[in-house]
Parts: structure tokens; sequence; C-alpha cells
């Protein structure tokens, strides 16, 4: 039986981050989780993740969690899992946290080798000396007999471009036989799991390995590699996207979140974030440069441009919220509209109502937020404040420029604006005052 092993304690000291290296996010995601939601794919029997003691109350349910109290090494992180494998366990996939771009897919080419200890390597195309891999190291048969990482390799393995993806597939038995032989005279004063490889061969086991894509394993250490895999990453979300039949401007310019939903003919133009929590059904458009989390769009609704909705709005059929407008937690029934610089918090907009430019929903008095409701078909005028707690009727009509602190009536009109004031041809006399 299989178990997945996934190594998280690094100390992750590259990233130069308070935030432990494995808990920075892709695409909304912790790269932990990513790894551990891609390899449960495979159906193991067991998932095994170590971890450093300060993630040792991170939620991660069905996982057996393992802490390794002092970061000696991937080696010795693997040894610190060995006593956590079910009995039942034969063979186990090791994988890293730090490899957010691994895929079930990438990883059926392990199910081809038997040998006692396998690999994934990849090929290295750019900066190949540098690249932060161990390199494989084989025989003139061409049989993997080491790995040397980059710090301890010499100019010429610096040049071998096959190296280690960072993920194997290790019999049990090989592992409780060769883990406790690994020392850690290298670089790095560390317990390299990659000296398994060479144990292997001396000790008369059998090694192997498959080549995949860099795309596929990339590994993250610093903030420009985590850059570098959140770009793969977005364009394999978008392509999905794309596939299923969404329609994206300009595809490269949208940022999407691992759980956004967008159903087919939805269009996206150019420049659209999208946080957590984001449905949106067929034939809507989200024009450019909006911000959009917590929120539910339904069919031929229109967003933007330069719109931002969150926490918890929900835009009914043929809605519309435009630019420069901020909605919060508002629900906007069929055919609504509110298309200029506005703020609508916490308000339920009725069907075919229409916010005029500048409306302010007052929603928070410094210590509570209420409730605004706005009837079916009411018009609010433009820079209109309507203080919550505070309803309008339906059909209501609220002039611009209105300060709304009490109900208003089905069908009413409310007004508060002063009475306009005139003093005719007062604007000659003005004039003249300055220009004798
Ligand atoms: C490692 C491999 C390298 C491979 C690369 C692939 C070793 C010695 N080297 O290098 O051959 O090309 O990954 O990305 O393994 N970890 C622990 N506990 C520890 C040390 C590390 O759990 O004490 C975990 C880290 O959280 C990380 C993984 O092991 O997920 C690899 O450690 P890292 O320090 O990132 O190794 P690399 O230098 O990237
Ligand atoms: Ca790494």
């Amino acid at each position: 039986m299989l178990a997945i092993v996934v190594l998280a304690a690094g100390r992750g000291t590259r990233m130069k981050s308070t935030t432990p290296k494995v808990l920075h996010t892709v695409a909304g995601r912790s790269m932990v989780q990513i790894v551990l939601a891609e390899t449960a794919k495979l159906s193991p029997a067991q998932q095994v993740v170590v971890l450093s003691p300060e993630l040792s109350q991170h939620p991660l349910d069905g996982i057996t969690k393992v802490i390794q109290d002092t970061p000696l090494g991937s080696g010795h992180a693997v040894l610190s899992a060995l006593d956590a494998l079910a009995s039942t366990i034969t063979d186990v996939i090791i994988c890293c946290g730090d490899t957010p771009l691994i895929t079930a897919e990438s990883l059926a080419s392990l199910n081809t080798l038997t040998a006692d200890v396998a690999l994934i390597g990849m090929e290295i195309r750019d900066a190949v000396e540098t690249a932060p891999y161990g390199r494989f190291v084989c025989d003139d048969a061409g049989r993997l007999i080491q790995i040397v990482e980059v710090k301890d390799a010499t100019p010429s393995q610096k040049q071998i471009r096959i190296a280690n993806s960072g993920v194997y597939k290790i019999k049990v038995s090989a592992l409780k036989q060769l883990l406790p032989l690994i020392k850690n005279t290298n670089a790095a004063g560390e317990y390299y799991l990659t000296d398994i490889v060479h144990l292997a061969y001396q000790h008369g086991l059998t090694t192997d390995f498959c080549v995949g894509a860099m795309e596929d394993f990339a590994g993250v250490n610093n903030r420009a590699e985590l850059a570098y895999v959140t770009h793969i990453y977005q364009e394999r979300l978008r392509q999905t996207h794309m596939l299923n039949g969404v329609t994206m401007l300009a595809p490269e310019t949208i940022v999407l979140h691992h759980d956004t939903s967008l159903k087919k003919d939805v269009t996206i133009h150019p420049f659209v974030t999208f946080g957590p929590g984001v449905v949106i059904e067929s034939n809507a458009v989200v024009y450019g440069h909006c911000h959009l989390e917590n929120c539910h769009i339904k069919s031929a609704a229109t967003v933007g441009p330069f719109a931002h909705l969150r926490g918890g709005v929900i835009m009914d059929e043929k809605s519309s919220i435009g630019n420069f407008v901020e909605v919060k937690g508002s629900h906007f029934k069929t055919g609504a509209k509110a298309k200029h610089l506005s703020y609508i918090g916490d308000a339920t907009v009725g069907v075919k109502a229409n916010i005029g430019a500048g409306v302010i929903t007052c929603n928070y008095n410094g210590f509570q937020k209420s409730k605004t409701t706005i009837g079916d078909g009411a018009f609010i005028g433009s820079n209109t404040a309507l203080v919550a707690p505070v309803t309008v009727g339906d059909g209501a009509i609220v002039g611009a420029g209105s300060t709304i602190v009490n109900d208003v009536a089905n069908n009413s009109l409310a007004l508060t604006r002063p009475e306009q004031l005139e003093k005719s041809d007062w604007a000659i006399t003005f004039r003249a005052k300055y220009t004798k």
C-alpha cells in the first residue's frame, strides 16, 4: 500500500519572511495545501506531512502530522516520519511542500518505476550551472548512482542538466535500511535525503528515474521563485477557464483564485483580480480593473469597470454595478443598478431599483453596522446619503442630494434638499465689482 509523505518542516530562510515558507500562498492556497490536495488524488492509503513545531496546530484534516523539532535536513525529515507510517504501507512517494506545480498527472510516471529507490528528474534549460537543484550523477550504463547538491557539486557536475525534482518513490524496506545511514558531512551540514541514492547503490539496491517537465516540479525557495510558480499556476487556471468557455480579453492580466467559478460565456475584461469565493454565471460581463471576492454574479449581470465587490454580494440576473462602485454584503435584485461612484454596504436593492451617482449607504456608526432596504422600482437620486437602518419603499423616489434618516413610504417622494435661493442679475453686479 502507498503512502504520501510531504516534507514541509524546512526553515525556508531564503524567503526572508515571518510566515513559514510552505504557508505562502499560490492562487489563495498555501503551497503545502496544494501539494496535499494534488497527491490526495493518487488515492494513497495514508498521507503524512512533516511540519515544524510552529505549524503543529495548522488545520489539515485527514492527514497524519509529524513534527520535526529541528530541521536537520530532508533526510532527517523523512526519518522523523517513518514511525508514523501505518504497518500496511510498502511504498512511499515523497514530495516537497514547496513544489506547488506538481499535479496528480505529473506523478503518474512513477507508476512505471519499480526500483527500490526511484525518482522523478527534470531537465534544467536555463542557468544550468546555478539552478538550485541536486544533479543526477549516472554511471556509464545510465544508472543513477548519486545526487549531488549544487552547493557540493564540482564544476563538471554543475553542468549536468538532469536535476532532482524532489519527488521520490521509495520502498519502506529501503527507507528503514538506508535512512539511518545518512550522514551530515556536506556543505550545509544537513542530513540530505538525496544521499539515499548513493547508499542504495552501495548496498546493492536498485535505483531508477524518469524525467518530467520543469513546469511541474519547480521549487520555491525565495520570493522570485514564488512569483515564477504563481505565474505558471495562474496560466493553468486561466487555460482551464478559457477551455470551459470563458472569454478573457487579456488573459495575462487576470488574477484568479483557485476556487473561482466561471460559467460558460462569461466575459472578463483586462486587469480583473479574483479573491476567494467568486461565482459568476453565464453571460455575465466583468469590465476592466475590478476586484471581486465573496460574490455571486448571476446571468447577464454586469460589473465594472473599476468596481469592488466583497463580503457576500449577490447580483441577480441583469443587475449592474458600474464604475467606482464598492459593494459589500448586499443583494442586488433582478435588474437593479448602481452605475457610478457609490458605496453600497449591507443593503438590499429591489428589482429594477436605480441608484444614482454618488449614493452612499451610511451603514456604520463607528460601533455597529445597520441595514438599508431599497424597494422594487425605487429611484435614489444622485449624491444621496442613506443613513441606516433605513428603508426606502417600493416605487419611492429620493431627490438628489438628500440625507435620508427616516423610512420612505412606497411611491413617496423624499427630499431633504434646502430650498433654492435665486437673486436675479446678482452675478453681473458681482463681476463688475472686480472688473472696473
Ligand atoms: C531539495 C533537494 C534537491 C532538489 C530540490 C527540489 C535535498 C538535500 N535537496 O533541495 O536535490 O533538487 O529539493 O526542489 O533534499 N525540509 C524539511 N525538513 C528539513 C529540511 C527540509 O521538512 O529539515 C523540507 C522543506 O520544507 C522542503 C523540502 O524538505 O519542502 C526540501 O528542502 P529545501 O531546503 O527546500 O531543499 P532544496 O535546497 O530546495
Ligand atoms: Ca526547495
